[in-house]
């Protein structure tokens, strides 16, 4: 195999490498992009939930009742849609059923899951 030959192969897989690669780096990238957004929605809708839970999620006697420490909650993940969506009436807990819509209560959910559960 003539040099010239080899330089031009070694081009070639270079470019194809970098065509392989490409993709995955950009999809990479709109992940994090979604995840941001999704962040950044989860702070917005919460702000529903401040004047009981209070901004840290660490909640207290409100106006509501006794709002819950969402920082240790034990409740899982349905557990957690459950509860915005159904309320605890009794309890203070209002419903969220009418007023958000089911992705909006997944996404403020996973916020308290992210953003209050993880931390100690
Ligand atoms: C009017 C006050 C009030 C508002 C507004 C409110 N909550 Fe609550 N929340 C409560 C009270 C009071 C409890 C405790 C109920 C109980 O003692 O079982 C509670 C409990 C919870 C629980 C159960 C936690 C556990 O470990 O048992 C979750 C989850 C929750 N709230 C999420 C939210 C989210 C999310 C929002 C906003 C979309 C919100 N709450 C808005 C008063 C409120």
């Amino acid at each position: 195999m003539g040099m010239r030959v080899r330089i031009v192969l070694g081009i070639f897989s270079l470019l194809l490498a970098v065509c392989v690669m490409l993709p995955g780096v950009a999809m990479s990238q709109t992940s994090t992009a979604d995840a941001a957004a999704e962040l950044r929605k989860g702070k917005r809708l919460y702000k529903r939930c401040v004047p009981c839970h209070k901004q840290d999620g660490s909640g207290g006697p409100s106006y509501g009742g006794y709002a819950a420490n969402l920082r240790d909650t034990q409740l899982n993940h349905e557990e957690i849609v459950a509860v915005i969506t159904d309320g605890r009436r009794k309890k203070g807990m209002p419903t969220f059923k009418p007023i958000l819509s089911k992705g909006e209560i997944e996404t403020v959910a996973k916020f308290i899951q992210t953003q209050f559960k993880a931390e100690p």
